[in-house]
Formats: C-alpha cells, structure tokens, sequence
C-alpha cells in the first residue's frame, strides 16, 4: 500500500446561520497518495474550499480526523506545516517590486537560501521576467508567482486551489505545465478544480465530491474505465451503419457524418465492414471524460430525492436553507 499524504476521515464541517445549519463537507474520507497530481474535483459550492482550509489549520472541522504525512492535523500541523506549500488565497505581493525582490522578501522571512528563489522562478517558468514589477505581471504570471512562493521551501505537498480561475487559455495551459513540472520533481500535488475536463488532463487520480459528499474517487483511469465505444468513418456512412445494425450493433450517426458504435471488440466491427467491402478511415476509442463522468454520478443520485442525504444541507422545519 502507498503511503497517502492526505486522509480525512469522516469530515464535516457545518455553518450556523440564520437558516439553520449549513453542512459544507459531508463526512469525507479522503485519501491522496505520495506522488502524481490529484484532482480534487466537484463544482462551485461543494466543499472544496473549505475542507483544504481545514487541511490547513485554516478552518476548525465540526468534526472527523484528518492526516498530512500520516501525522493527526491540527493538532500536529507545526511538525508537518514545513512540507506544505499552498495557494489558497490570493497572497499579497508588492505591486511596484520585481517578482524576485518579492520573493527574496519571503525567502529571507521564512529563513531559506536565496537560491531558493531562482530554482523556484525557473520551475514556474517565469525565468527572464523575474525582474519585471509585479504590477506589470499578467494574471496568469501572477498565479505562477503565488505558485512560485510556495516552492521557496520545497514542499514535497502543494495543494492549489483553482489556480487557473480567471485564466485565458494560455495561462491556464502554462499553470498546467509548471504542475506536471513538479509532479515530476516528486511533489505531490492536490489541485481542485470545478473545470472537471481541464484537470483531466494533468491528474493520475482524482476526488469527485458534490454537494460536500464523496462522488467517487480513484486513478482516472479506474474512475473512466476503457473505452466501450468507438467513433468510425467510412465514405459511405449509411452503408456501413446498415451493414453494423443488420449484425446487431447499436450505431449512432453523429454531426459530423461519422457514427457511434457502441462495442468493446472493434475487431468484429472492422471484420465485418471489410467483409460488406467497407473500408474504415477512422476508428477512434471513444472514452468518457470526467465531466460526463460526473454529470451522470450527479444525475444518478438526485434520482433519490430531495432529502438532506442528496442536498447535503440540513433542513430545519420551519425553513428551507437554500
Ligand atoms: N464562512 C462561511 N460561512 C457560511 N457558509 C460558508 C462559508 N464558507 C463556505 N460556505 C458554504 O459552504 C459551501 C461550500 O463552499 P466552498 O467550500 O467554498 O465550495 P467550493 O470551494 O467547492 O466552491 C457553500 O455552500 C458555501 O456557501
Ligand atoms: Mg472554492
């Protein structure tokens, strides 16, 4: 078994308000483990927030027990705290500084080398524009520097809290880069996300929560499974979608005059064509991605109901919270 860096378990933290009580997170266990990047993932308002401040010491749990390096946090976050970088907060940086005096500020507070800096500009790839003012930083190089920050200590844990909302496709695609950066340093990196495709991209496993509950959790591979349908095109599709639904194959015609064809022996579809003297110019394995994956585990529990096991939130009688 590998070691696991972060586990909770049983998790739950409620808010008071006016309403009644608010369950943010819903008895969460979770279990990252050294190495790779996790997908901490579920959409606006479902907890994520929230549990990694109470990974942080951040926010006091209602209850449950949570682990970093296997040490009980809180209470033992001090012995542990050294190994964590993480960007949850816009941190404050001084807009008329260079990005490296702003750094060398913080390195020389927290007492590390002033090489330190340097490693760090270059992993984030902000390398040439180091002495450029902040206030001149885009937003995109702006979150590569807070990412920059918590690499001054090394952290073998980063845990990035939707580092690219607000990001155009370059920024975001550069945020991407500079984690699969380190991941292959060895720091294991937690990234949350409501963009469930995007992080697809750059997770080995992933936590799938909504409405402050577990959805699901696993390598994406295990959670997407293999593919069990295939997108094919042919010159002429009618003929090949005859040929495949006369030997009992379900195909489906998409937009773009290619078809759908739902098997997991692409071997007899092949076959078969060949033999009707249809000759495939694609054939494509068709794998779910995360947001689908997601948005049919969301739709299959909202089948029960809406008791407070679904909504996540208690209900007093008198009024409804949200
Ligand atoms: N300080 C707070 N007081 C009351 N409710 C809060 C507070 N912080 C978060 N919440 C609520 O907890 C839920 C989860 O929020 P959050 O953890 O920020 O979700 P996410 O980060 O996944 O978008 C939301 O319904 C949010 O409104
Ligand atoms: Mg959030």
């Amino acid at each position: 078994m590998s070691e696991l860096v972060i586990e909770t378990s049983g998790l739950r933290k409620e808010f008071r308000g006016r309403g009644g009580v608010r369950v943010a997170v819903h008895d969460l266990d979770l279990a990252v483990p050294a190495g790779g990047v996790h997908g901490f993932l579920g959409p606006n308002g479902s907890g994520k927030t929230t549990t990694i401040r109470m990974l942080l010491g951040l926010a006091r749990a209602t209850r449950g027990e949570m682990r970093l390096f296997g040490e009980p946090v809180p209470r033992r976050l001090p012995a542990v705290v050294d190994r964590i970088g993480a960007v949850v907060e816009s941190p404050k940086f001084s807009p008329n500084l260079s990005a490296r005096r702003n750094l060398l500020l913080l390195s020389r507070s927290i007492g590390v080398p002033d090489s330190h800096v340097d490693d760090a500009v270059e992993t984030v790839g902000l390398s040439g524009r180091e002495k450029d003012r902040f206030k001149s930083y885009s937003l995109g190089m702006k979150q590569r520097l807070a990412i920059a920050a918590t690499l001054l200590k090394k952290p073998d844990l980063l845990i990035l809290d939707e580092p690219t909302n607000g990001l155009d496709p370059a920024g975001i695609r550069e945020i991407r880069e500079t984690i699969r950066t380190l991941a292959d340093a060895g720091v294991t990196v937690l990234l949350s996300s409501h963009i469930l495709a995007e992080v697809q991209q750059v997770c080995t496993s992933a936590t799938i929560i909504g409405q402050g509950r577990l959805l699901a959790s696993g390598t994406v591979d295990d959670l997407l499974g293999t593919g069990t349908a295939y997108r094919i095109a042919a010159a002429d599709p009618a003929a090949a979608a005859h040929s495949l639904v006369s030997a009992g194959v379900s195909v489906t015609p998409e937009a773009t005059g290619s078809l759908r064809v739902e098997t997991d022996d692409p071997e007899s579809i092949t076959r078969r064509l060949a033999e009707a003297g249809i000759w495939l110019t694609e054939l494509t394995p068709l794998r779910p991605d995360l947001e689908t994956f997601f948005l049919e585990l969301t739709a299959a529990s909202s089948l029960d109901g809406p008791d407070t096991s679904t909504t996540g939130y208690v209900t007093t009688p008198q009024e409804t919270v949200r």
